[in-house]
């Protein structure tokens, strides 16, 4: 039952490698530390018990992924996480995302391919459905023309998946995140951008702790109730748990098709300002914030239909946006205290 999680020092990794030792997997990390710290590891035994095998490398490097695979020629699978994911450095920087995200994703194919290793999981996004026609999205929605090279590394990437897996035993599987935010509930693990957070999550928290002056609301012109635009966000020990199921339908070869593709998301919609109204609940802080201009490239609306992956993997993401806003204010400030 040994598995290696690629990225797995990495926020969604980090939660990921935590409920597969919870259900009896042996991990194993590899991870370059490009956006993670290798303190992480010995957080993730602090919750477990258990101290996952960690080897820090680059998995672009071909020499290097191929020495691993088979050093572990006997895993049962890979849940694939390691990729560069700041959407606007892609945009100033598109070759390094192409080069991280696709090499090291063919290198990985190619381990497992040599080495006889059956199943792969695959972090893909919603951004693949682009703005879609129809709300909630569906996995049959069409994908949209990528609006960035971070989201066209996703589609690619599940093209290339999709191509390899025909000449070969892999089976995969392709989870397509809504918007993960929140932390491990013990705050021994979370989120941890480098510099000036992207996301709107680790924005308010930190802006909360006094580390950013002011949040901007991107937008309030959006046809939504309120104007501001809607996402799907999802428990990150929700989405962490979709990955254990998964790969146990792949180990216990319940997949119904060699290739399956699965939204993960709460099939709720929040807007900016309810996100906000959610933090200044949990945490009685007044949030400093002002509404500014649209981000470009930002969607108006999306929320998944999460129908097929609760029928079929019988998984549902349990908690609610409180307790997600709840446990990444909590991190934040156990974050911060420790330094
Ligand atoms: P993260 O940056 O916290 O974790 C990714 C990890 O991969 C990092 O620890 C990084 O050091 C490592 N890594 C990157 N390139 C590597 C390489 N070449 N070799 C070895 N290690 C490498 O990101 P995350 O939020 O945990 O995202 C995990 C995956 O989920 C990514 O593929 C991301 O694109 C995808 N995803 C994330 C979100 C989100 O909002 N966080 C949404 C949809 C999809
Ligand atoms: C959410 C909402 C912003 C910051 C991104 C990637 C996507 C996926 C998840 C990987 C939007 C608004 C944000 C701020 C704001 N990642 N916002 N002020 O853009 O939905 O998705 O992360 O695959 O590919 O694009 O997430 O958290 O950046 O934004 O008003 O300072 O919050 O405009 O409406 P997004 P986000």
């Amino acid at each position: 039952m040994k598995i290696l999680v690629t990225g797995g020092t990495g926020y969604i990794g980090s939660h990921t490698v935590v409920e597969l030792q919870k259900e009896g997997f042996e991990v194993v990390i590899v991870d370059n530390l490009s956006n993670s710290q290798a303190w992480i590891a010995d957080a993730i035994a602090d919750i477990s018990g258990k101290k996952p095998h960690f080897e820090q490398f680059d998995l672009a490097d071909q020499k290097l992924t191929a020495d691993f695979f088979r050093r572990h020629s006997d895993l049962m699978g890979v849940i694939h996480f390691a990729a560069f994911k700041a959407v606007g450095e892609s945009v100033d920087n598109p070759l390094m995302y192409y080069r991280n995200n696709l090499v090291s994703l063919m290198n990985i194919l190619e381990g497992m391919q040599q080495n006889v290793i059956p199943n792969l999981v695959f972090s893909s996004s919603c951004t693949v459905y682009g703005q879609p026609d129809e709300l909630p999205v569906s996995e049959k929605a069409p994908i949209k023309k990528a609006e960035s090279p971070y989201g066209n590394t996703k589609q690619i990437s599940e093209e290339i998946i999709q191509d390899t897996i025909k000449s070969s035993e892999i089976h995969a599987t392709a989870l397509r995140y809504f918007n993960p935010i929140g932390a491990h509930e013990s705050a021994s693990i979370g989120e941890l951008p480098l510099g000036v957070p992207n996301n709107l999550v680790p924005f308010i928290t930190q802006t909360a702790i006094g580390l950013r002056k002011q949040l901007s609301v991107f937008g309030e012109d959006y046809n939504t109730p309120d104007g501001t635009a809607i996402r799907d966000y999802i428990h990150v020990v929700d989405l962490a748990q979709a990955h254990v199921v998964a790969i146990k339908r792949m180990i216990n070869q319940q997949m119904k098709q060699r290739f399956e593709i699965f939204n993960l998301g709460t099939g709720n919609g929040y807007s900016v300002l309810e996100v906000i109204q959610s933090f200044e609940k949990v945490s009685g802080l007044k949030l400093n914030y002002k509404i500014v201009g649209r981000r470009p490239g930002d969607v108006e609306q999306v929320w998944a239909n999460p129908e097929w992956s609760n029928n079929e993997l019988g998984w549902k993401a349990k908690r609610n946006l409180d307790e997600m806003t709840a446990s990444a204010w909590k991190w934040e400030q156990y974050y911060r205290n420790k330094q």
